[in-house]
């Protein structure tokens, strides 16, 4: 488990960029978080990283958003609106299992709601930072088959950013 710290917006769609830029088909990110703690800002990085030429928006209504002209599909669902019992409905699963869809990179907000989980994912939980911004925290569930090299790199940057105006 580790944790990043986000300290501006623009950190946030960093990060994003980052995880779309490297992550490899078949990823799922199953996000945790309160209301405003950054979700969708993190898929709005993502989309960056994908090359995805559309806006991503907050797919709280639509429940799925669907973008297929990137680097990779997106699958972007947002669970807020469902009970667990009525997530079965939006078969959740053929998204991260690929087979009934070009398998691409799923990402779920409001995660806590899904009933069932893929056997393998990347858990980021986003809260707010006790002095500003935000936090990200991973935790990898299933076989760990997820390089995040590059995330470390930026982790270690957003650090040297916390550390330097108190040196001065
Ligand atoms: N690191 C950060 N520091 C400060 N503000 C941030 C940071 N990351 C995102 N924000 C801001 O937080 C607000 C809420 O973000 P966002 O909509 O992404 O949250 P969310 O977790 O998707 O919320 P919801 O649960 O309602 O879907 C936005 O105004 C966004 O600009
Ligand atoms: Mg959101």
């Amino acid at each position: 488990m580790s944790t990043i710290l986000l300290p501006t917006l623009k950190d946030t769609l960093q990060l994003g960029y980052l995880l779309g830029k490297h992550l490899s088909s078949g990823s799922t990110l199953l996000l945790t978080g309160n209301l405003g703690a950054g979700k969708t800002t993190l898929v709005q990085g993502i989309g960056q990283g994908l090359n995805i030429s559309e806006p991503v928006v907050s797919p709280t209504f639509t429940l799925i958003n669907e973008y297929l002209d990137g680097r990779l599909p997106l699958y972007h669902l947002d669970l807020y609106r469902l009970e667990p019992n009525q997530v079965d409905s939006i078969y959740p699963e053929i998204y991260w299992e690929g087979i009934e869809v070009e398998p691409g990179i799923t990402v779920i907000e409001w995660s806590e709601h899904l009933a069932i989980r893929p056997s393998n994912y990347l858990e980021i939980e986003l809260i707010a930072a006790p002095s500003q911004g935000r936090q990200a925290t991973f935790q990898f569930w299933g076989k760990n088959t997820y390089d995040l090299k590059f995330i470390l790199h930026f982790a270690q940057a957003a650090l040297q950013k916390q550390i330097k105006p108190s040196q001065k």
